[in-house]
């Protein structure tokens, strides 16, 4: 099962509290380990955050500075407590923006992760699903042949992701808002969606866990007809 969090309303979070925004983004960090840990519990095999959109370079400089350094402390600190719980750090979206001491921590993450085999744990950064939907289109036009799976790997490579894309089962977006913001648009093409309204430095275990079992509930029928529909078909009565 792979499920995706668009990790939103830390900035709303702190200006209820009469915090600066920052102070909201070290709230959602906290946040992060509950989750990651919640997920990796619950058995689910990938975990795809949105922690820095490739729009999110619009916002002032001291809140990105702010972002990528709780980034950093993120996988300083998580990396060690990765391994032992074998869950694997991928960072996916670009790279060729990213300041050389968060590219080292990055890629310091994924070699000492490599070898897990639990839960993949990929955290989007500078990630747009349209930006890397466009440059997997100029790689296959460049090859002179479209072809499905050839276009994923493309795909894969170009967000540094060290598996092809997987479609994601459940997206799940806190803050409130009903969209998707640019995150993993080929990826969720049959995702069940799942927005609430706790901004995300609330978002805990038990919020997950109520996620998990409205997942539950839902039937995904991926164009085809209802189950029970199918056996009556089947049958002949239908
Ligand atoms: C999500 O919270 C974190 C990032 C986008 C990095 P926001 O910072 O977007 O919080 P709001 O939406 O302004 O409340
Ligand atoms: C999406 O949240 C990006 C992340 C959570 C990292 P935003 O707050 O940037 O998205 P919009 O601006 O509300 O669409
Ligand atoms: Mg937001």
């Amino acid at each position: 099962m792979h499920i995706a969090i668009i990790m939103d309303g830390n900035g709303r979070w702190a200006s209820q509290r009469g915090l600066p925004r920052t102070a909201g983004h070290r709230a959602g960090a906290k946040a992060v380990d509950k989750i990651v840990e919640a997920a990796a519990r619950s058995g689910i095999d990938t975990l795809s955050l949105y922690a820095f959109s490739a729009d999110n370079w619009h916002r002032p400089r001291a809140e990105v500075g702010a972002l990528f350094t709780l980034l950093r402390r993120y996988l300083l600190t998580e990396t060690k407590r990765c391994v032992e719980k074998s869950i694997r750090i991928n960072v996916v979206g670009r790279r060729d923006r990213l300041a050389p001491p968060v590219l080292r921590t990055i890629e310091h993450s994924e070699r000492s992760t490599a070898h897990c085999t639990g839960m993949n744990l990929r955290i989007a950064v500078d990630y747009s699903a349209q930006h890397s939907l466009l440059e997997s289109c100029r790689l296959m036009a460049a090859e002179g042949r479209v072809d499905r799976a050839r276009f994923k790997e493309h795909l894969a490579a170009i967000d540094h992701s060290a598996t092809v894309p997987a479609n994601v089962d459940l997206l799940i977006r806190t803050g409130g808002e009903k969209r998707l913001s640019d995150f993993l648009l080929w990826e969720c093409a049959y995702a069940e969606l799942y927005f609430v309204d706790s901004f995300w430095p609330d978002f805990d275990g038990n919020a997950f866990a109520l996620a998990l079992e409205e997942y539950g509930k839902r039937e995904r029928r991926y164009g085809n007809i209802r189950v029970s529909e199918q056996h009556i078909a089947r049958a002949g009565h239908g």
